[in-house]
């Protein structure tokens, strides 16, 4: 997997940054003092610098580039804005600006007694993340590796607090590199293994193939899958710490390819449903996470694997299936295909684990792009609680949600004329038919939420945290909300 850049914590020296080769960046803070000991040209062309029209619209976050500083070794140095008192989003920022610029080099970020150097080395890490498994490269042997020393007031403390960041940044490297990966190498074979491979951190991995499926009743999982060549697999990871504690359980969408099946998607953008198995992703890179940091905290995370083609033994619009709860559903379109996984994962989660609260990802409706866009998660819950808990969490982190509604006239959009349900509910309110739709399969009083990534998971742009491609939106937030609610009690 991709690894996130090393970083190294060390006592400032002021006199390195004169003798040092690569790129520097300087955390200029509150009080806008340079460190003690610069060079006078240096100190003038910083302090012009500043006073620029661009220097002067620096904003908290922001950087401000320096070619071939005056009296240093160094190619650019980088001038960031954080006061002291910036706040965790803006430090985070400001380490990105400078994770957006390592250029395969040496960066040495002279932080000083920054409140926030933790912060802003996470951001660093997070905006370094370079998917670039199908790039040839010219030589590997040159193809510089790039690397960070921080220069900071308590090195020891932070590199403390720097494990658990790098446990995180892992985390989302990992949702990152399966949401990026083509369909043809991300299979759900080779997505199973690599979550398999996750035994080595202490997580205790069991993959459920099509025959035990069967035997439990996951017809509707097994419908979407039977177009494809591509074994369909449940996969349930398990962190156990906090001993016989009711468990969380995250459950995810894991639609390697979605080609919408015999209800076909257009051929434009079609190419992007190699990011359909994004809510699986995001429970990985939790999970990893977790074990990472040993969590003191129970959490199962459970995945839906599933191929989503057309074939001759696809299935069909008009088809019933009856899933394992019970219920029939009558399948409108089979480009509706998330819901049909879901519903029998989120079941099997319920009487398997009985679980104190329920969460599933799923990049499940366009609709939901066209409510929010891809600036917000769309959360639907039937638990006040735990729904701020995933609002408070995500706005901690960054990551934007919103809240949408559930209700019973949303639910009756889904009655069938020959089953107990249908899997679309036409054009209105398609992402609370969606969820409406799940809510069928959890049970009373079992507090739940969905989380609906379509617009978040693969935006059209480089976000703050992540360059142009997956974001790993939800790993920051699931991890802090298990933290905040699950974790020492
Ligand atoms: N995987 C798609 C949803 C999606 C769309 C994800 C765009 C990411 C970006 C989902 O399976 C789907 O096709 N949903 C349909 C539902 C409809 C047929 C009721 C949709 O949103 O159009
Ligand atoms: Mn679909
Ligand atoms: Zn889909």
């Amino acid at each position: 997997m991709t690894q996130p850049v090393q970083i190294s914590f060390t006592e400032t020296a002021p006199d390195r940054l004169a003798t040092h080769e690569g790129r520097a960046a300087l955390i200029l803070g509150a009080d806008g003092k340079l460190p003690g000991r610069l060079p006078r040209a240096l100190r003038e062309a910083v302090t012009r610098a500043l006073d620029s029209r661009a220097g002067k619209a620096l904003k908290p976050g922001q950087a401000l580039e320096l070619a071939f500083p005056a009296g240093l070794q160094v190619e650019t140095l980088l001038l960031v804005n954080l006061p002291d008192g910036a706040s965790v989003t803006d430090a985070r920022r400001a380490g990105a600006a400078i994770g957006a610029r390592l250029g395969g080099q040496h960066m040495l970020v002279m932080a000083g007694a920054h409140k926030r150097a933790g912060d802003i080395a996470l951001g660093l890490a997070l905006r370094g993340y370079d998917f670039d498994a199908y790039r040839s490269k010219p030589d590997e042997d040159e193809t510089p590796q790039p690397r960070v020393t921080f220069m900071v007031k308590d090195p020891e403390a932070l590199a403390k607090s720097a494990a658990d960041a790098a446990a995180l940044a892992e985390g989302v490297f990992f949702t990152r590199d399966l949401v990026n990966e083509p369909a043809n190498v991300l299979t759900t074979s080779d997505f199973a293994d690599r979550l398999l491979a996750m035994r080595e951190l202490g997580l205790e991995v069991e993959v459920i193939e099509e025959k035990k499926l069967a035997k439990l009743g996951m017809r509707a999982l097994l419908a979407v899958g039977q177009g494809s060549e591509s074994p369909s697999k449940v996969v349930v990871m398990r962190w156990n710490g906090a001993g016989d504690q009711a468990p969380l359980a995250l459950v995810g969408k894991g639609v390697v390819f979605d080609s919408g099946g015999i209800s076909i998607k257009p051929a434009a953008g079609m190419e992007e449903m190699t990011m359909d198995m994004g809510g699986a992703g995001v429970v990985a890179g939790v999970m990893r996470t977790l074990a990472l940091r040993r969590a003191k905290a129970n959490v199962v995370g459970l995945v839906g694997l599933v191929e989503n083609m057309p074939d001759g033994r696809a299935q069909r619009p008009g088809d019933i299936v009856k899933s394992m709860k019970g219920d029939t559903i009558e399948v409108i379109n089979t480009d509706a295909e998330g819901r049909l996984v879901l519903a029998d994962v989120l079941w099997y989660a319920q009487q398997e684990y009985k679980p104190a609260a329920v969460i599933d990802l799923a990049t499940l409706t366009g609709a939901v792009i066209i409510a929010l866009g891809h600036d917000n998660a769309g959360v639907f819950a039937n638990d006040d609680a735990l729904a701020d808990g995933i609002l408070s969490a995500a706005r901690a982190e960054g990551e934007g949600a919103w809240r949408l509604p559930l209700g019973p006239s949303y639910d009756s959009l889904i009655k069938s004329r020959l089953a107990d349900m249908k899997n679309t509910g036409g054009r209105a309110a398609g992402s609370i038919t969606a969820a409406q739709f799940l809510q069928r399969f959890i049970k009373q009083d079992q507090p739940w939420a969905h989380i609906d990534i379509a617009g978040v998971a693969l935006p059209p742009s480089a976000t703050d945290l992540a360059p142009k491609g997956a974001t790993g939106w939800g790993v920051m937030t699931l991890d802090r909300l298990v933290r905040d609610r699950f974790e020492g009690k």
